[in-house]
Order: structure tokens, then sequence, then C-alpha cells
């Protein structure tokens, strides 16, 4: 299967949202990456709801949404309302992250479960079979542009070995720092999805850096 890329609004233009839109539905992405901020369980705020329909409008892709907040199981129809496709909660927010898994899935979207990078990718063990997709955090989360944490391959190779033992088709997912010099290496370590924000949106040519992206494998 070949890489999937999402790239990260978080990075583009918010004063320009539709033409970001557009460029993406243009470009090779698979998806639209949506990172939702509530300046508690991470140290900044970045956009919720309203923006997330705003978007929707325009996207003709899948939007893959990951919650940087607290207790996530509180609004889960109002994010399948917004318009999420895909909805990342953290496994460090969710004290019942199995029933928060089962609601997502009843609210018809696709669940994953996002790790932070101080977390062990062994405490997934039993989660696996529910959950359609893990999203390796390789940076701490909270800001765009920060330094990839080279520890990330190693987490990769572990859950690969995880899933594969398990007889499972999750999709591994990898979100920070993702740039020409990590991607190709996370692509080789077994990540199936990409997600780019500062690589992607402060490029010239962003559509071109995504179908680098994609043709990694
Ligand atoms: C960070 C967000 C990321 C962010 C990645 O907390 O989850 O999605 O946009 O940005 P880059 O690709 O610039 O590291
Ligand atoms: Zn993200």
């Amino acid at each position: 299967m070949s890489i999937l890329v999402s790239p990260s609004l978080l990075a583009s233009d918010f004063a320009n949202l539709q033409s970001e839109c557009e460029m993406l539905n243009e470009s090779r992405a698979d998806w639209f990456h949506v990172d939702v901020m509530d300046g508690v369980f991470v140290p900044n705020i970045s956009i919720g709801m309203p923006v997330i329909k705003s978007i929707k409008k325009h996207a003709r892709k899948p939007l893959d949404v990951h919650l940087m907040i607290v207790d996530p199981s509180r609004y889960i129809s109002q994010f399948r309302d917004a318009g999420a496709d895909i909805l990342n909660v953290h496994y460090e927010a969710c004290t019942h992250l199995h029933r928060t898994v089962c609601q997502i899935r009843e609210a018809g979207m696709r669940p994953a479960v996002t790790l932070n990078p101080h977390t062990p990718v062994a405490l997934l063990d039993d989660i696996l079979p529910e959950v359609d997709m893990v999203l390796l955090m390789s940076v701490n989360p909270g800001f765009g542009g920060q330094k990839f944490i080279e520890n990330t391959y190693r987490k990769v190779s572990q859950l690969k070995e995880m899933i594969e033992r398990q007889n499972l088709k999750t999709l591994i997912e990898i979100d920070g720092g993702v740039d020409s010099e990590t991607a190709p290496k996370l692509a080789s370590a077994g990540a199936d999805v990409l997600v780019a924000g500062s690589f992607v949106f402060r490029a010239d040519k962003p559509k071109e850096r995504i179908a680098w992206l994609k043709d990694l494998k």
C-alpha cells in the first residue's frame, strides 16, 4: 500500500482557509489533518467546531481530526456533526478509552488512538483490535515546526510487530517533524500515514511536497 498523506492545516494560512482547502483538493493528499487544542491538555489553543464546519464545506477528502483536549468523550457527537471522518483521541486524555473508542465507532466515525512521545506502545495491546489507526506523536503535541524525536522509529517498528502478531490491519500514523529527512525513514520503518504541517504549507510548491511524500512507497 502506498503512503497516505494527511497535511496538517495548523500550518496553513487561517485567513485563506478556503484556498488552502482547494489546494489540498487538487493535490495528491489523502486526508485533511485538523488539530484541535483546548489549552489544558496542551499549552496552546487552536480551532473548534465552527472552523471544522467551514473546512468541511470545502474539503473533498476525509477529515482526520486530532483532538488534543481533556476527556474528548464529552464532544464525540459534536465532532461528528462538524464533519470529522476519523477521530483521534489521546490515550493520556481518556480514563475509559475502550468506551470512548466504541462511542466514536457508534457515531459513524473511524476511531484512532494517539500516543504522546513518552507513552509506550505496549500499553495498546488490548485496545488495538478496536481501533482503525494508531497515531504516534513524534513531537510533544501543541505546536507545529518542532524537532522530530528519534525514538519514534523504534516505536513504529514495535507497533508494527504488535499489529502483525494480532493479525490486524491497523494503520500507523506519524505526526510531528515529518520532513525530507524523517519521512523516508518512517516509511521504511512501517508507517502508513504521514501528517505534515510545516513541510507542506511552508513550501513554495506545497503540492510537489505532497507528491514527493506520496511516492515514498
Ligand atoms: C502538533 C500537531 C501537528 C502539527 C505538526 O501538536 O498535532 O499536527 O501541525 O506540525 P509539523 O509537521 O510542522 O511538525
Ligand atoms: Zn496533529
